[in-house]
Parts: C-alpha cells; sequence; structure tokens
C-alpha cells in the first residue's frame, strides 16, 4: 500500500504521471467523474484549513465518490484524549483513503504505521505539504511549460513554511534549477535542508534579506506567509510579519514572464493590487490543487 507523507515517496517518473493525469483530467473532467464511485475519502484535520481541505472533498466529490471527517481536532476524540493511532485504526475501518493534517512534526508518518488505508499528508507542523507542492508543480508546468531550467526565488518565511521545504525537495530531482532564499535572518532555510536536499543535490543557491535585489533575476517567485502560529512569542511575529509586501512598484524591474505563486492563505505579502497582474498565478494554482489532488487520489487508490 502506498502513503503520500514526503514528497520523497513520490519517484520522478510518479510525480510525472500525475501532473499528466491532471492535465488530462482538466482536458476531458466527464470521463472522470465516475471513477471513485462508492469510495469514501477521511478528512481528518487537526489543524485549520480552507483550501487544503476544501479542495480534497471537492476533488473525491468530483471523481464521483464520497467524504467523511472532521476540521477541528475539537470536534474529534483527540480532545477526548485519544491518540492518533487509534484514531487511524477507527476511521480505517470507514474510509478507503485519508487525508490529514496535524500540528506536530511527523504525526502523518505514525498513522501511516497503524492505518489500513492510504494516508495522505496534508500539512505536519512546520515540516512537509506534499500535496500543495504537487499543486505548485502543476502551476509551474502549466504556466511555464517545463519543470526544469529555470530560477526560483522562495521569499518570506522559509524556516517554518513548510510548503517551500516541500517545494525544494521536489524541484532539487530536476535540472537547472537555482533557488534564490529570500528571507530574515530569523526566518531562514533550516540548514538540514540546505544541506540534505540543496548541498547534496549540487542546486546551486543564494541567500539575502533583499527581494528587490534579486527579483530581475527571478522566473519564479514563492512568495509565503510569516507562520504566526509556529512562533513562540507575539513579539518576533509583529516585528517580521511585514518584512516582504509585494506591490506593483516593486514588480517593474521582474521578467515579463515571471510567475508569482503563493500557496495561500496570504495576509499582507502580496498587495492585493497585485491580483491583475498577469503574473500573479496564485488562485490558479488553487484551482489546480484540486486537479491534481483527483489524480493523486486515484493513484492512490489503485485506480486507472
Ligand atoms: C499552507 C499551509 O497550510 O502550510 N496553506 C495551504 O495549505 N495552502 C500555507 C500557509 O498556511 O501559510
Amino acid at each position: 500500500m502506498k502513503h503520500l507523507i514526503d514528497i520523497c515517496d513520490l519517484s520522478t517518473e510518479e510525480i510525472d504521471g500525475l501532473i499528466s493525469r491532471a492535465n488530462d483530467i482538466i482536458a476531458h473532467p466527464d470521463a472522470y467523474s465516475r471513477k471513485c464511485a462508492g469510495k469514501k475519502l477521511a478528512t481528518l484535520f487537526f489543524e485549520p484549513s480552507t483550501r487544503t481541505r476544501l479542495s480534497f472533498e471537492a476533488a473525491m466529490y468530483e471523481l464521483g465518490g464520497h467524504v467523511i471527517g472532521f476540521s477541528e481536532a475539537q470536534s474529534s476524540s483527540a480532545s477526548k484524549g485519544e491518540s492518533v493511532a487509534d484514531t487511524i485504526k477507527v476511521v480505517s475501518c470507514y474510509a478507503d483513503i485519508i487525508a490529514m493534517r496535524h500540528p506536530k512534526e511527523g504525526a502523518p508518518l505514525v498513522a501511516s504505521r497503524v492505518s489500513g488505508v492510504p494516508i495522505i499528508n496534508a500539512g505536519d507542523g512546520g515540516h512537509n505539504h506534499p500535496t500543495q507542492t504537487l499543486a505548485d508543480l502543476l502551476t509551474i508546468y502549466r504556466e511555464k511549460g517545463r519543470l526544469s531550467d529555470f530560477t526560483i526565488g522562495f521569499c518570506g518565511d522559509l524556516k517554518f513554511g513548510r510548503t517551500v521545504h516541500s517545494l525544494i525537495n521536489a524541484l532539487s530531482r530536476y535540472s537547472g534549477i537555482k533557488f534564490v532564499l529570500i528571507s530574515p535572518d530569523e526566518l531562514k532555510l533550516p540548514s538540514y535542508i540546505k544541506k540534505e536536499v540543496i548541498a547534496k543535490n549540487g542546486i546551486p543557491y543564494t541567500q539575502t534579506s533583499s527581494l528587490e535585489d534579486v527579483i530581475p533575476s527571478l522566473d519564479v517567485l514563492y512568495m509565503t506567509r510569516v507562520q504566526r502560529e509556529r512562533f513562540f512569542n507575539e513579539e518576533d511575529y509583529a516585528r517580521l510579519k511585514d518584512s516582504y509586501i509585494l506591490t506593483p512598484e516593486k514588480l517593474v524591474p521582474a521578467k515579463k514572464d515571471m510567475i508569482i505563486l503563493h500557496p495561500l492563505p496570504r495576509v499582507n505579502e502580496i498587495s492585493v493590487s497585485v491580483d491583475s497582474d498577469e503574473r500573479a498565478c496564485y488562485f490558479k494554482q488553487v484551482l489546480y490543487g484540486k486537479y491534481i489532488r483527483m489524480s493523486l487520489i486515484m493513484k492512490l487508490l489503485g485506480i486507472n
């Protein structure tokens, strides 16, 4: 049985296969409307979500399947002290596949060890978020026509931003990729990722705190929210939260075909006046997230 806990659980061929299936779903949605008839997806969200949970649910409905689940830990038996392992053993009796989000790093891995059905990590603490990465890859592929040979700038909270960690992992296998890491000193990319992923794969990268200095060199700009819920104190958050605010003026020196991504939710880091710029792709990214999750659910359920 296959789970998706970390983006490294998928080979490059499998990622490419998921993207090509998602492209086919976009082209022929009717052909997929009964693929998961009679199947149930459980969405177990121990941490808040709008897009990830709803896109999993919409994906399963569009495949003709059903959805059960909860959207907050308070409404589940976790609030009575039930362990993640026990909750998963129970839900495996009701559902064919489980998507779960948890504030503790590693909780989906624990779940996968006891589950009778495939587990999808829908975000674990400040660690990983592999399905957002699949949505990001599909967006880059559809907008740029390739997943190789470009420079991508990650801007904002690179320390706690789990979507950044997973996307760096995924892109490190494609050729001709360069990373530009843009963050305040306190929110730099964890050194284990620099060592074990970037350096190990020989990917060229630079680090800076100035978005202005590097924006002209970027093909993709990946903006992120400062992850308030992972901070130990509110003062640090208040000091760092507005470190970067992308505005139309700051985009003037950027390439005309640069694309702007953001996993959302956005707080202040992209001014709403950027939304009408044709380089802004973050709402398309939301839509592609649903299609790639359709593709993933089918794969993990072994449906063709
Ligand atoms: C992201 C997450 O939950 O990590 N959101 C999402 O799933 N699209 C990013 C964030 O919360 O900042």
